[in-house]
This record gives C-alpha cells, structure tokens and sequence, in this order.
C-alpha cells in the first residue's frame, strides 16, 4: 500500500509517520508537508532515509503540485493531518486557517477524485462541538452532538469535515473522519499548554495559565490517537465520523501544578493572565462507537504518558531549542507581553 500522510512534520503526524512506518513497514509512506513554522524536518531524521519513505515540501493548496504528486506516486490512502492547529494563532489571523484547512482539504479531495483512491481519511477535533458547561460532568461529545463551533481554528475544521461528508454524498469518495480530544506526547510545538508549560517552567519563567485555569480538557496520548487513527482506515466504515478521546478529563491548572512538582520547581511560577477571547470550557469525548466497533482503547494512562513526555523534552533539547531561538520568539512576544 502506498500512503500520503500530510502534515507529517508536525506533532501527530510525526509519530504517525512513526506508528506506520513500524506497524506496517511493507507499506510505502509519503510526507506532504509545507513545513510551516509548526513543521520541523528534525522530526522526521530518524526515517529520512528509509527505502520506503519520501518526504516532499508541497502546499496542500498547491493544486497543480498536488495532482503531480498523485500521478508520480499513486496513493492507496491519503490522511489528512495538514492544518493550522493552534487557537490562539487564529484569533489573531483566521484566513490562513481558512486556506489551509478548508481550501486544502478541498484540493486533496480533488486530487483522489481524479486519480482514484482507496481512503481519504480527515484528521478532525472534538473542537467543531463547541464547548460543554463545567457544571454538567454528565455531558459527553457524540458523534450526534451537532456541530457548533467557537473560534476560527474549530470553524474551520468544522467547514472541511462538511465538505469531507459533501464530497462522499456528492461523488461517492471513501472518506472516513476523526474527531480526537487534545493530544500530547513527544514533538509537540512548543506553543501548545504542555510544552509550554514544560519549556518554561525548566527555564524558571513564568507559566501562563489563562483565566483561572478552570477550563477542562480530555486528554489522550499522541500514540492512542496514532492506533485509532491506523484502525479507523483498515477497518472503519466508509462515511462515518468516529470520535476518539480517553475519559481523560483535566483541568489546565492541574495539569500546570503537575508539571511544575514533576521538575521540582515553585508553584509561584504560575501567573494567571487574560482569558482567550472565547475560550471553551469543557471537552469531553464519549469513545463508545469507536470502541464497539473497532474494539480500540487508550493504552496509555495518563501518569505514564505525562511522565514519558516530561522525560522526553528533558532528553530532546535540542529538538525544541532550534524552535524556540527563531521565529518563535517573536509568537511568544505578541502573544504573552502585555497579557
Ligand atoms: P501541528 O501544527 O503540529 O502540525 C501541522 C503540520 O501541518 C505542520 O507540519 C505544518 O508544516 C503542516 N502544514 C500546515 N499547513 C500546511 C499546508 N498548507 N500544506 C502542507 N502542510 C501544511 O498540528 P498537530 O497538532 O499535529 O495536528 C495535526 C492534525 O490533528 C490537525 O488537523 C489538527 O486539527 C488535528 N488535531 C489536533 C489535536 C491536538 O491536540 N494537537 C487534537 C485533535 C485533532
Ligand atoms: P491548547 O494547548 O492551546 O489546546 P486547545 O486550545 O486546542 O485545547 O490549550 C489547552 C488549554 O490550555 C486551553 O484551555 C487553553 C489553555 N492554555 C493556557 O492556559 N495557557 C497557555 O499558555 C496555553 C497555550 C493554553
């Protein structure tokens, strides 16, 4: 089987890369990535040079450069990881957000249509369900929970699952979908809580915790995500959307207190700084269809997998210090300044 992974320098599609490469190393595995400033080539050094792996710079937006690459290599699958992914970067400016993560999803799907595939699977978030209030514990995201989303970025992710369920009503394309909780584990960007959290608390500097650090989020180790993800294309029916999350549900101050004893550093390192602008309250993911029909489960408890990811960005930093001297930087300083 020949495979397109897109968006396969950055955090999940990196250790997908990974995952497959190792579940099922017969299969041919083709990066598309623009290597914006979330993707890092570092991250894929250790497969660069396997026989069965290409790597290619391309816009998924690059129509012309798309539909060359389908005709060269002929994909069986293609998974679509390619997006702008974080939040807080599409409240400053959503119309990348809008290119990329609608436009391009459009032009990959045209790209299968006229070349043929076998699956195209869209890598979703539980984020296009909105938000659930913190006082209803009872409350959980199906497949059936209607779509309602609250920030740029989830707006249009919800746009590309709609034009994903258009194209498989409309032309009859093999789609399935994904909608995961928040993930975390090794190569994850450093604007994202964890590492974040993680980076700057083993440099002594503040650790921005937005509002009061009430809001809830459901989290499941990148590697789980990366199993379900693999079972959903082999086994999943074509045209259904299956939520994958953990019943793991944390709020962020907690998470924060966690990081801050396991590096034995001061709980005075915490600052409560300005709310995001609609910032959502609570995900929770009920896993029940993916787990009765692919019969998949998290196998890694939250304990283990944070301790595996702390020691993980302990032992790589050299991995995340190249990204934190660039262009970084100058994120952070628009970003925390003055909040
Ligand atoms: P990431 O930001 O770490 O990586 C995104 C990758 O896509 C980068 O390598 C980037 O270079 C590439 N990319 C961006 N625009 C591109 C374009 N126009 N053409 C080609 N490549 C492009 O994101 P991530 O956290 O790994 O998320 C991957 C996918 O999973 C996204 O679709 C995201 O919406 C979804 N998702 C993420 C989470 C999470 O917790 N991180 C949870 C659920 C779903
Ligand atoms: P994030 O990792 O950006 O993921 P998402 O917004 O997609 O869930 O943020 C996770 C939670 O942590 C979210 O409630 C916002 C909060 N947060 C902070 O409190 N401080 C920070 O510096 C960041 C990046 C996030």
């Amino acid at each position: 089987m020949t495979i397109i992974v897109t968006g396969g320098a950055g955090f999940i599609g990196g250790n997908y890369i990974y995952y497959h490469l190792k579940a099922h190393p017969e299969d041919r595995v083709i990066c598309l990535d623009k290597l914006t400033y979330a993707g890092n080539l570092s991250t894929l050094s250790a497969v660069m040079n396997y026989p069965n792996f290409r790597f290619v710079k391309l816009d998924i937006c690059d129509r012309e450069g798309v539909y060359r690459l389908f005709e060269e290599e002929k994909p069986d699958v293609v998974i679509n990881f390619a997006a702008e992914s974080h939040v807080d970067r599409s409240i400053e400016n959503p119309s990348v957000f809008l290119q990329t993560n609608i436009i391009g999803t459009s032009v990959l799907m045209d790209a299968c249509r006229k070349y043929g595939i076998q699956r195209f699977h869209q890598v979703g978030t539980d984020e296009v369900y909105g938000d659930l209030p913190l006082d209803r514990p009872d409350l959980f995201f199906t497949e059936e929970t209607p779509i309602h989303t609250s920030s740029p970025y989830s707006s249009s992710k919800a746009s590309a699952d709609l034009l994903v369920m258009a194209y498989h009503r409309t032309y009859g394309l093999p789609v399935t979908i994904s909608r995961c909780s928040n993930n975390y584990g090794p190569y994850q960007f450093p604007e994202k809580l964890i590492p974040l959290m993680i980076i700057n608390a083993l440099h002594d500097k503040p650790l921005p915790v937005y509002g009061e650090g009430l809001n809830v989020r459901d989290w499941l180790y990148v590697e789980d995500h990366c199993k379900a993800i693999d079972l959903i294309v082999r086994n999943g029916k074509v045209g259904e959307v299956y939520n994958v999350g953990g019943h793991n549900e944390m709020r962020n101050i907690d998470i924060v207190k966690l990081i801050v004893y396991a590096l034995d550093k001061s709980e005075d390192l915490i600052s409560f700084v300005t709310d995001r602008k609609g910032h959502d309250l609570r995900y929770a993911i009920d896993p029940t269809k993916i787990h009765n029909a692919l019969g998949w489960l998290p196998e890694t408890k939250f304990e283990d997998g944070i301790k595996k990811t702390i020691a993980w960005y302990l032992e790589n930093q050299s991995w995340w210090k190249e990204i934190i001297s660039g262009e970084y930087q100058k994120y952070y300083q628009r970003m925390y300044a003055n909040r």
